[in-house]
């Protein structure tokens, strides 16, 4: 039987996934996650440090690395997280998660250096800021970041958080980390004594998502891709969907309320039947000063050669049955009307 047949799970991660990794330090949180896929075709592992400085640094980085590249996974070295985007290897392909255990940049003022130094923190803080934007650029649209960080003082003075904001990612939840669920896997200090472990007391795994969709003035849809292998595994849930939804749809009334003539309209065609009935068009139009001036009944017989398309995933080219749904058309309300003195 092929090994892919069938999904493998560990904790955040499925073989089902394609999964970056960066900032490796002995590979062994890799070999954790290929260990429990049994195959590690959809992983790619990557470290800053060469092939031989690794081995000089890590007892375990060889059998690790063996071991990895049998079981199918892509191992590379040199890989800066500041420019990860731009490699030659990692350019043309998109992951639906991207991991970064304990990042780290180093001690700015050697082994001695506190990590209470405002300079020492800042070194970190560019390196997260760096990871982000590459890692943002490398997401499928509805993959998440992963950092693994610790929450305590000084460490929560990183602000990874407001950080991931600065580049447009948002945090989609904060859970505690254990050493526990990944067995195997020993977290390395990566400089001055870096191969040996450090305690990880307090920390959480920070998953960030971005917002990605696509418009058109006649009809929208968020790009979500079925669950298949390799083609999307989204977590998503109802309600934060919804909200991904009504997001998308605020963001298009806003940009397309500034493009609109003082008497032009602004039209969606919509199912109105639930659940998308729950996206509640109407109030957020308001919400961005847009008002409702009719609702007509949409049929496609009206547009002949229109063919709607689901638009996105595999089946993005298919067609989908419209249903009950309608063309509701918004105007501008007066200025005076939208911001009263
Ligand atoms: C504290 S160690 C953690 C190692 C590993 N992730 C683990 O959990 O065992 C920090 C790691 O960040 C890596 N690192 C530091 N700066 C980096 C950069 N600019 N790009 C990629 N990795 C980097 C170091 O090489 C080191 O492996």
């Amino acid at each position: 039987m092929d090994a892919f047949s069938f999904e493998r799970k560990i904790k955040h991660y499925s073989s089902y996934q394609r999964i970056l990794l960066v900032g490796e330090g002995d590979f062994s949180f890799s070999v954790c996650l290929a260990r429990a896929f049994g195959l590690a075709v959809n992983l790619v592992a990557t470290s800053l440090d060469s092939r031989e400085s690794l081995m000089l640094k890590y007892s375990k980085a060889l059998s690790n690395v063996k071991e990895l590249e049998a079981r199918g996974c892509i191992v590379l070295h040199e890989v800066d997280v500041h420019s990860m985007s731009q490699h030659p290897f990692l350019i043309r392909l998109r992951f639906d998660r991207i991991i970064y255990n304990f990042p780290h940049a180093g001690y700015l003022l050697g082994p001695f250096s506190s990590e209470r130094n405002r300079f020492q923190i800042w070194f970190h803080q560019d390196l997260i800021r760096g990871f982000l934007k590459n890692a943002r650029e490398l997401l499928t649209a509805i993959g998440e970041i992963h950092v693994t960080h610790k929450t305590t003082f000084p460490f929560s003075e990183w602000k990874i958080v407001e950080l991931a904001h600065e580049v447009g990612l948002y945090l989609v939840a904060e859970e505690p980390f254990s050493l526990w669920d990944y067995p195997g896997y020993e977290n390395k200090r990566g400089d001055g004594m870096c191969d040996q472990t450090f305690p990880v007391g307090m920390c959480s795994t920070f998953k960030f998502a971005k917002l990605f969709y696509h418009s058109s003035p006649s009809c929208f849809h968020l790009s979500i891709t079925a669950s298949s292998p390799w083609s999307g595994y989204s977590g998503i849930n109802g309600p934060r969907m919804e909200r991904l939804h009504q997001d998308l749809v605020k963001g298009y009334f806003t940009s397309a309320r500034e493009m609109l003539t003082e008497s032009g309209e602004v039209h969606v065609t919509h199912k109105t039947t639930h659940p998308f009935s729950k996206w509640n068009i109407v109030k957020l139009a308001e919400e961005v000063g847009l008002f409702l001036v009719e609702e007509a009944q949409f049929t496609r017989g009206d547009y002949p050669g229109y063919i709607n398309k689901k638009g996105s995933g595999r089946k993005c080219n298919r067609t989908f049955r419209v249903g009950q749904c309608s063309t509701y058309k918004f105007a501008k309300l007066p200025l005076q009307l939208y911001f009263p003195s």
